[in-house]
């Protein structure tokens, strides 16, 4: 017989742009009792997380639930729900993530027209609508936090143009919901979808989508049009309407998270009892306390980095304020230095993407993990281990940097 010990795993800092560290009430809830994914008590709690997540997205859309999957797959059944093979989507790109809209939006057969701007920066709004204008796409799909970057992109004018032309809005806000500002509505984003693992604290495995009624009528309009072709008279040009994913089908989904609730999956029961839990804690932390807790930390992060000598990625003006990128020294083994923090000192910090890899750093200050502690932690350690691979640094500057902005916000708020 072979005998496997219970699974037991490290306690880490973990200080990277996603997966974070798991609010301690999150992983409680995550032992709670099964239910049935039709007792009232679990329909319930399906309806209350989406009364939560629309609080979340700041929107008065009816629709707000979770897919389960990864935040990918939010995307993917947004996206795949509203594209139709050959028509064309405008995707701006300013870092990874930018290509990961691309490559699901081709895969489902649509037109993709893409423009670039230099990683580390993002687009002129007014660059995007002319685009917009130019290519008359009938969506827009873009990121607003660029993890692989460290930037932030502002949304608002170019959803209004989108608007102005009838043209759909589709915003990946994966790392920056619940950690900054998202304005569904105010930013006229026709559907937005967000992620658990990053400043939500909760783990990775579903993904909190919302849309309007401008695309539930046209995922309406595509559900009669299947509905007819069980007419042996439709079209033959209709099949090409069909949602092409039966797991991603928002329509369908719709049928399950509405008063119909027509079975469609079985419900990751523990993954919903985790959700609501982390959107539980936003909204009694409240939105704006909540991003000023994720600005102060970001603050002391920077400036601790700084005063240790080092130097920050990106252009400061689009700062994603849950991701702080750091130029690796030159000559320095940068792989070499997050090995020595996760054995020495049990923290993680990510390396990065395509043509960043080995070049940046990035720390995330994201929910849960967004505290003095880990920054103090973080400063600390990262400042030791440099010293030991032989780095120039300011010895003993970077964590007094840090508490003096914790000293700062004291004062003022005392
Ligand atoms: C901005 C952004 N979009 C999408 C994703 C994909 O998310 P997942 O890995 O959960 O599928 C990530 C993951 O890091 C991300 O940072």
């Amino acid at each position: 017989m072979c005998a496997y010990k219970e699974l037991t795993t490290s306690q880490r800092t973990i200080m990277t742009p996603g997966p974070v560290e798991a609010e301690p009430s999150v992983l409680r809830v995550m032992g709670s009792p099964i239910l049935g994914q039709f007792d009232p008590e679990f329909t319930d709690i399906m309806n209350e997380t989406m009364e939560m997540l629309r609080k979340l997205f700041q929107t008065s859309n009816h629709w707000a639930f979770p897919i389960d999957g990864t935040s990918r797959a939010g995307i993917e059944a947004v996206l795949c729900s509203i594209i139709e093979p050959g028509d064309r989507v405008l995707v701006p790109i300013y870092g990874r993530f930018g290509h990961l809209l691309t490559e699901i939006s081709e895969r489902y057969g649509a037109d993709v027209i893409t423009m670039e701007t230099r990683w580390g920066s993002v687009f002129e709004p007014k660059d995007v609508i002319a685009e917009i204008e130019r290519v008359q796409p009938k969506i827009v799909a873009m990121v607003h936090g660029e993890t692989s970057t460290g930037c932030v992109q502002p949304l608002k004018e170019i959803g209004e143009a989108c608007r102005r032309m009838d043209v759909l809005f589709v915003v990946d806000a994966v790392a920056s919901i619940g950690g900054t500002e998202v304005k569904v509505d105010d930013w006229y984003i026709d559907a937005c979808i967000g992620g658990t693992q990053k400043c939500l604290s909760v783990p990775s495995g579903m993904a909190p989508i919302t849309f309007n009624s401008r695309i539930e009528e046209l995922l309406l309009q595509r559900k009669k049009i299947e509905r007819g072709l069980a007419d042996p008279s439709a079209p033959k040009s209709a099949q090409t309407r069909t949602i092409r994913s039966n797991y991603f089908d928002l329509s369908q989904l719709m049928d399950y998270w509405g008063p119909a609730r027509l079975n469609h999956h079985t419900e990751a029961t523990t993954m919903l009892y985790a959700l609501r839990e982390g959107v539980r804690i936003a909204l009694t932390e409240g939105l704006e306390a909540r991003f000023a807790r994720h600005r102060l930390h970001e603050q002391a992060l920077v400036a601790g980095v700084l005063a240790m000598g080092l130097q920050l990625y990106g252009d400061p003006a689009c700062k994603l304020p849950v991701v702080t990128c750091i130029k690796i020294p030159d000559g320095l083994d940068g792989e070499s230095v997050r090995a020595m923090l996760l054995e020495d000192f049990h923290i993680e910090i990510a390396s990065s993407f395509g043509p960043l890899k080995g070049t940046i750093w990035r720390i995330g200050t994201m929910g849960y993990s967004c505290r003095k502690k880990n920054i103090l932690h973080v400063l600390g350690a990262l400042e030791a281990v440099l010293i030991r691979h032989g780095a120039r640094v300011h010895a003993g500057r970077a964590v007094q940097a840090a508490l003096d902005i914790y000293d700062q916000e004291k004062g003022q708020n005392s």
